[in-house]
């Protein structure tokens, strides 16, 4: 008899521990709680102006913007609009490896969520706006497939966006004369458009090119509307700021706690993944297996050229930027060995909706990414940024559970979430 009272007191006492030790709060040094604070959405300071964008923030641009995204007559075939690759029921990303437009593209849809925070666009950085980035997939052959002229006629013809290009940019300029302005004309890889492109009176491609720049002003204005929202992680920050273990502990189970410990700590993965967007915006070589031709894997390298010769960059004709805004592409650095083979860390919230990841969509699922950190092998082009991290597969799984936390619901005006009517 005593022997039982023993044993169960004895087990009482286990039981009392493991329940402790379970829902003991986690206590966060005041360093960690300030970088818990500067992951937090809240910190996510309000957009910037981008001055080389002076419809950036005109809601009238926001709304032609929308239907352009949506608008698959903008292309080659009829077939294919930004949205075909950039799906908002789908993170506004395509849930493939390489992405398809026209023809195949040799790399991974990102999304654009959040991405007018970025000085750089693309995984190579050859973007400095994002108005100029929409102008690449445009009369890029192998995704949207079009040309400018194409599409400044468009603007012209239908009622609607003639309407609201007027009332935003001024009146459109004739561009009716089939001679002067042949229907299919880009500088692009196209023979047949860029030799039409080239016949062209330089005065007529600059009145072509304006139009086509306002375009991309109108998809920017749209997408700078499209933001992430607040994730079960914000709400646990919320709480640890607070003081509020409780309702913390409500939010994040152990497992997703030590996650979230290992990623600001030892698995040191907010060296470049930091900030509310969970990104440096910089770029680096990871040490991914190439994929494609040999150009193609250049990354920044080749980027940050492409970038300084673009003539859509910030301090181009079609910019409204004064020269001294354009900081950041003449000062960018454009040699070095790190930028061989680096590209853009993107952002990690929602990270588990967008699967496959990288830059060429090499890694299938979230454990796989993890499991590539902790391995970071050598580089095959440069020299890769990371170092093995040698941890447990109890530890990987308590990352992995981490990241699952960062899913948020889009913060944007919920029309702008479909296809306009
Ligand atoms: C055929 C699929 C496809 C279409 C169509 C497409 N994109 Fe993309 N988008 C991609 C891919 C792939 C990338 C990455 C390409 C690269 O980095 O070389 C990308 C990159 C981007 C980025 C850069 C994100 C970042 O973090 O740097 C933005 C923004 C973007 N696209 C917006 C648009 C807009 C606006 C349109 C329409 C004008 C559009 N895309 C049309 C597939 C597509
Ligand atoms: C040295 C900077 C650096 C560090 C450290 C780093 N990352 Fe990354 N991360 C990147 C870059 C750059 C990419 C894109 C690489 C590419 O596609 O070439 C990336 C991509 C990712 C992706 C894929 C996202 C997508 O949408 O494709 C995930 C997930 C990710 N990192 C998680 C982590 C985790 C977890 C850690 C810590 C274990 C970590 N990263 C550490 C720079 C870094």
């Amino acid at each position: 008899m005593r022997r039982l009272v023993l044993f169960i007191s004895v087990l009482a006492v286990i039981a009392v521990a493991v329940v402790i030790v379970l829902l003991r709060p986690h206590v966060w040094s005041v360093a960690e709680r300030e970088v818990l604070r500067s992951l937090w959405i809240g910190s996510l300071a309000p957009l910037e102006k981008d001055p080389s964008n002076k419809f950036g923030d005109d809601a009238r641009a926001a709304r032609l913007g929308h239907k352009l995204f949506f608008d698959k007559r903008l292309s080659g075939n009829g077939e294919i609009a930004c949205s075909t690759c950039h799906q908002p029921e789908r993170e506004f990303t395509d849930g493939l490896r390489l992405a398809e437009g026209m023809g195949p593209v040799p790399k991974h849809t990102p999304t654009i969520i959040g991405t007018a925070y970025s000085p750089w666009f693309f995984w190579d950085g050859r973007k400095d706006s994002q108005w100029s980035q929409a102008l690449g997939p445009m009369e890029s052959p192998v995704e949207h497939g079009g040309a400018r002229t194409q599409y400044a006629k468009i603007i012209a013809a239908d009622r609607f966006y003639r309407n609201a290009y007027e009332e935003i940019f001024g009146k459109l300029p004739d561009i009716s004369d089939n001679q002067r302005f042949p229907a299919i004309a880009a500088p692009n890889d196209v023979s047949k458009s860029s030799a039409a492109w080239s016949a062209m009176r330089a005065a007529d491609r600059q009145t072509i090119s304006r139009i086509y720049s306002n375009i991309g002003k109108s998809i920017a204005a749209y997408e700078r509307l499209i933001l992430p929202g607040a994730s079960r992680f914000d709400r646990y920050v919320e709480a640890v700021l607070k003081g509020d273990e409780t309702t913390a502990r409500q939010i994040f189970d152990g497992d997703e706690i030590e996650g979230l410990s290992l990623f600001i700590g030892e698995a040191n993965c907010i060296q470049c993944h930091n900030g509310a967007l969970f990104t440096n915006n910089d770029f680096h070589d990871t040490g991914l297996p190439p994929d494609g031709d040999a150009a193609d894997t250049q990354g920044r390298a080749a980027g940050v050229k492409m970038a300084r010769a673009d003539e859509f960059n910030c301090l181009g004709p079609f910019s409204d930027a004064g020269a001294d805004d354009c900081g950041e592409i003449k000062f960018a650095k454009i040699a070095g060995a790190e930028l061989v083979g680096s590209f853009k860390t993107p952002t990690l919230r929602n990270v588990a909706k967008t699967a496959p990841y990288m830059h060429d969509g090499q890694l299938a699922t979230l454990a796989e990414v993890i499991d590539f950190y902790n391995r970071a092998p050598p580089s095959k082009l440069g020299h890769s940024a990371l170092a093995p991290l040698g941890l447990s597969a109890r530890e990987l799984k308590k990352l992995e559970r981490f990241l699952m936390t960062l899913d948020g619901p889009i913060k944007a005006p919920k029309e702008f979430l479909s296809a306009p009517r």
